[in-house]
């Protein structure tokens, strides 16, 4: 079955500067610092489709010849969740396009041995008329980003108000967040092989957290 078929709310931005910058992330001699700058860049080129059907409505201005009916974005507007600690390297570029969005943070981590996400924090702006767009730079097994979408909806974010975007997912991660979230859309940059006896994404980079912030 393609990956189409299969995942019918899975978005892969197969730009070709995505893909150039994604190519330079996975490997594995690129620096930290431009690992770093590569993600920050990817990010603000996802935010520009993931943000592609956001509501306008008309404001009267002046221009220096006429009045009009200028298009601005309608509502709240947006709000930039990372999934700590890696999601972090997302949020700046999506900042950069939308400097007043606000920012929420989940912060989870996996346990060694189970695999499962094990929550520690959790902080995030009121969510009435706001667009949720949650950031974690690897889908690996969908456990965190199925956890992290349920925080969102535990503290009353409504469904179609929540987007996920990762920088690379594996299919494995994405049956199991559809079996629970199959309306919400995800935006990757890749959709790889499989994932490896140790829940890492193949080809895939790594670990992310460590390659963005320099530890291991
Ligand atoms: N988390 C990572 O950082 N990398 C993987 O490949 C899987 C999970």
């Amino acid at each position: 079955m393609s990956a189409a078929a299969e995942f019918p709310n899975l978005r892969v931005l197969d730009h070709p500067l995505i893909q150039h910058k994604l190519s330079h992330m996975r490997d594995k001699s690129c620096s930290t610092v431009r690992f770093r700058q590569f993600l920050h860049e990817i990010s603000l080129l996802m935010g520009y489709e993931i943000t592609r059907d956001l509501p306008l409505t008309n404001e009267r201005i002046e221009t220096p010849l006429v009045a009009m009916d200028a298009p601005v974005i309608a509502g709240k507007k947006v709000a930039v969740v990372s999934v700590l600690r890696a999601g972090l390297g997302m949020v700046e570029g999506l900042l950069d396009l939308m400097p007043s969005a606000r920012q929420g943070h989940i912060g989870l981590y996996r346990d060694p041995e189970t695999k499962r996400p094990v929550e520690y924090l959790v902080r995030l702006p009121n969510p009435a008329d706001r667009l949720f767009i949650l950031t974690d730079p690897m889908l690996a097994t969908g456990n965190s980003a199925v956890h992290a979408v349920d925080v969102l909806l535990k503290n009353g974010v409504p469904r179609d108000m929540i987007r996920f975007m990762a920088l690379v997912a594996a299919p494995e991660g994405l049956r199991v967040f559809n079996q629970q979230h199959a309306d919400i859309p995800v935006f990757t940059a890749s959709l790889d092989s499989h994932l490896n006896e140790h829940a890492y994404i193949v080809p895939g980079l790594g670990d992310a957290g460590d390659r963005l912030f320099g530890t291991k």
